[in-house]
């Protein structure tokens, strides 16, 4: 804590121009950043005595720490060579190349004694970036040398973007500038014209535990995760970042104010609605890692934020989850009218609310509680004088266990469907298939729905986002020491999956950050047609030489495969 109190003092160095040398190798780029380019290594790796074939000295007390914090996302967020998700750890298309432990024992000897610890997916080298001319001679090394560069902040990517097998990882977390500002004016706006706002800039590194609580000192409310360690200033805000508090307030990319960016040509640029608006437009939505390193964004923040919260949840069988859901879809439209945001989590619900009154919040949720009362459940409301008080109370206490396979595989469902019967069918449908495969729903409700945005072309996220009221989940997952037929036939659900799901939502989108990895029509999905043409046009002048290219982001190309651990599913 000590250190990140320190750290959150001394802010981002920049340097005066002429820091961008030509580099030529990995020695000349070390001894530049005064040796601050480190080997990798897995983060499991004090257990095993093989590394990459070779003999090597576990490490009993630094083994025993990664056992007690496998789960533990704080923990994780801290190496470098750890990530949440195993598959961005693993090389999922060969299960022999791979350093994890057990996840439902990380005790078990079977995952390390005796065995080798490969390298996986996980980047060759990592740089700690502590300023600018750092990334620019990172992208000249890249240029001369064809390795590729991956940036990792928190490592919460669940389609591996922050890891890359032979990439040097840009590693962001020690970026921890904190700044608020009663009157921001983006740099080279005019104040007169309505660019001033309170605001609050974070650095790359900065995470969610840590804006709320700066926010909170500073008595206004910033929009972030469902989750205490993704990064504010990454994939989060560069494409979508939603929140609870997104139906009334907007999503990450909606509030994002400016971006002091690195593209990978080298520049050191401040993108807003004043200046880079075409670099500004694919920072809000274009994807993260793929159109620069991001140093520091700022964001709109509001004053405290007063709710009211409503906690229902019910004890249930496949006949009560399946009616519940009914309910849930039968509610969708008008709960949204009413600026309700938050998740629901098979036969349970955690909501919030920023415009009703106590009374009306009851009066809204009526159904829900007259459903999970008459079933054996209950109905908390509770009154919250900021967001804060919420945050600490639940959704700390909510924190996602990491360190197991998670591939996400969600779709944004539009009003459209949810509003009108034929379209809430297919859905209950489609939700009583994967009960009976023993799945339970999972339905971020945290779509832009009261909120209005200036224009309908401010952000590069798939449009879909602005016309749904729900992200329907549907995840997969397979074992540690899972075969690789094991892996493919998982990967055949999660697409059987989004294939029904498409079929109900034509014309709609995903979220790339949580949707599956394998989607067919990616671009498509991911950013619409329109959209993902502008952006290749940007990705073109700032990455022509593609220094960056993770799975399926802008630009990626089919030739791009064997860079990734993923050319098994490749579809
Ligand atoms: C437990 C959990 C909870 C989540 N909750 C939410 C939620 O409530 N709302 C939501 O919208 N999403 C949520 N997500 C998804 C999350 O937003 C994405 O995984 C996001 O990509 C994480 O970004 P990161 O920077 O923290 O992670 P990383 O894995 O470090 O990076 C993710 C991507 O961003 C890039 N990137 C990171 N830093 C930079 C930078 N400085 N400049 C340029 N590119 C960068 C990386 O290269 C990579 O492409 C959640 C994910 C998990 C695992
Ligand atoms: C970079 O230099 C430092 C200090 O000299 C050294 O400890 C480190 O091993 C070097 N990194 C690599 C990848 O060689
Ligand atoms: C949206 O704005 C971006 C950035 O200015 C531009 O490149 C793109 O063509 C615009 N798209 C539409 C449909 O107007
Ligand atoms: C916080 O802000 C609110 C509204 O902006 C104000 O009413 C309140 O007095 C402030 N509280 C503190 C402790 O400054
Ligand atoms: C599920 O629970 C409900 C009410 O609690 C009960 O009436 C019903 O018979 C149960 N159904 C099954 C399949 O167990
Ligand atoms: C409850 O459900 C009924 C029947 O579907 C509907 O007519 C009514 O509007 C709902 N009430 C609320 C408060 O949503
Ligand atoms: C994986 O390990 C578990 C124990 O954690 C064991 O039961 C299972 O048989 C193993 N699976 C394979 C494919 O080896
Ligand atoms: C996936 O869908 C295809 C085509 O509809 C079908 O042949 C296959 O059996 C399905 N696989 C699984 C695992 O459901």
């Amino acid at each position: 804590m000590a250190l990140l109190l320190l750290a959150a003092l001394s802010p981002i160095t920049i340097h005066a121009a002429d820091c961008g040398k030509v580099i030529k190798s990995l020695d000349a780029l070390n001894s530049s950043v005064h040796g601050r380019v480190h080997v990798n290594t897995p983060f499991a790796l004090p257990c095993f005595s093989s590394y990459e074939g070779r003999a090597v000295a576990p490490d009993a007390a630094a083994c025993q720490a990664v056992q007690e914090n496998y789960a533990s996302p704080t923990f994780r967020t801290e190496y470098p060579g750890a990530y949440m998700n195993a598959q961005d750890e693993m090389c999922s298309s060969d299960p022999a190349n791979q350093c994890v432990l057990d996840n439902t024992k990380p005790t078990d000897p079977l995952a390390y004694v005796g065995k080798d610890c490969r390298q996986g997916d996980v980047p060759a080298y990592y740089l700690e970036v502590t300023d600018v001319c750092d990334v620019q001679a990172a992208f000249s090394f890249s240029r001369s040398s064809g390795t590729p560069i991956v940036v990792k902040n928190s490592g919460h990517d669940y389609l591996s973007h922050s890891s890359q097998k032979g990439a040097l990882a840009l590693w962001t977390r020690n970026l921890q500038k904190l700044e608020y500002h009663d009157a921001f004016v983006p740099k080279g706006c005019s104040a007169t014209k309505g660019h001033k706002h309170m605001a609050i800039t974070t650095g790359a590194g900065v995470n969610c535990d840590q804006a709320y609580g700066f926010a909170n000192e500073n008595n206004v409310t910033i929009l972030c995760a469902y989750s205490e360690t993704v990064g504010i200033s990454g994939g989060w805000v560069q494409t979508a970042g939603h929140s609870v508090l997104s139906p009334v307030y907007g999503l990450g990319v909606d509030r994002v104010l400016e971006f002091h960016v690195v593209t990978p040509d080298g520049q050191e640029l401040i993108a807003n609605a004043c200046q880079n608006q075409d670099l500004f437009w694919a920072l809000r939505g274009g994807g993260g890692g793929t159109f620069g390193v991001v140093m520091e964004s700022t964001h709109l923040v509001e004053p405290p934020v007063p709710m009211v919260m409503a906690d229902i949840a019910l004890t249930s069988n496949s006949t009560t989850l399946l009616e519940w859901m009914a309910v849930m879809l039968e509610e969708a439209a008008p709960w949204a009218d009413a600026g309700w945001g938050g998740h629901i989590t098979g036969s349970s619900l955690i909501y919030v609310n920023p415009i009703l009154s106590m009374d009306a919040a009851k009066e809204s949720m009526k159904n829900a509680t007259d459903y999970a009362t008459s079933h054996g459940g209950s109905a908390v409301f509770k009154y919250f004088d900021s967001f804060y008080g919420f945050y600490e109370e639940y959704v700390v206490a909510n924190a996602v266990t990491v360190g197991n396979t998670h591939l996400a595989g969600s779709r944004l469902i539009p009003r459209s469907v949810l509003d009108n019967e034929d379209g809430r069918k297919a859905l209950l449908g489609f939700l009583e298939d994967i009960i009976a495969a023993g799945s339970s729903p999972y339905v971020p409700v945290s779509m832009p729905t009261v909120y209005k945005r200036d224009g309908d072309n401010t952000t590069s996220t798939t449009p879909a986002f602005y016309s749904s009221l729900w992200e329907l989940g549907v995840s997969s997952t397979w074992a540690w020491n899972s075969t690789l037929d094991q892996r493919l036939a998982a990967v055949e659900v999660l697409n059987n999956r989004t294939a029904q799901l498409e079929a109900i939502t034509p014309g709609g989108g995903a979220y790339m950050n949580e949707a599956n990895p394998f989607t067919s029509d990616w671009q498509e999905s991911w950013w619409g047609k329109e959209n993902y043409a502008s952006l290749l046009a940007i990705k073109n002048r700032y990455d022509p030489d593609r220094l960056l290219r993770c799975w399926r982001c802008v630009g990626w190309e089919e030739s791009n495969v064997q860079d990734s651990c993923f050319e098994a599913f490749n579809n």
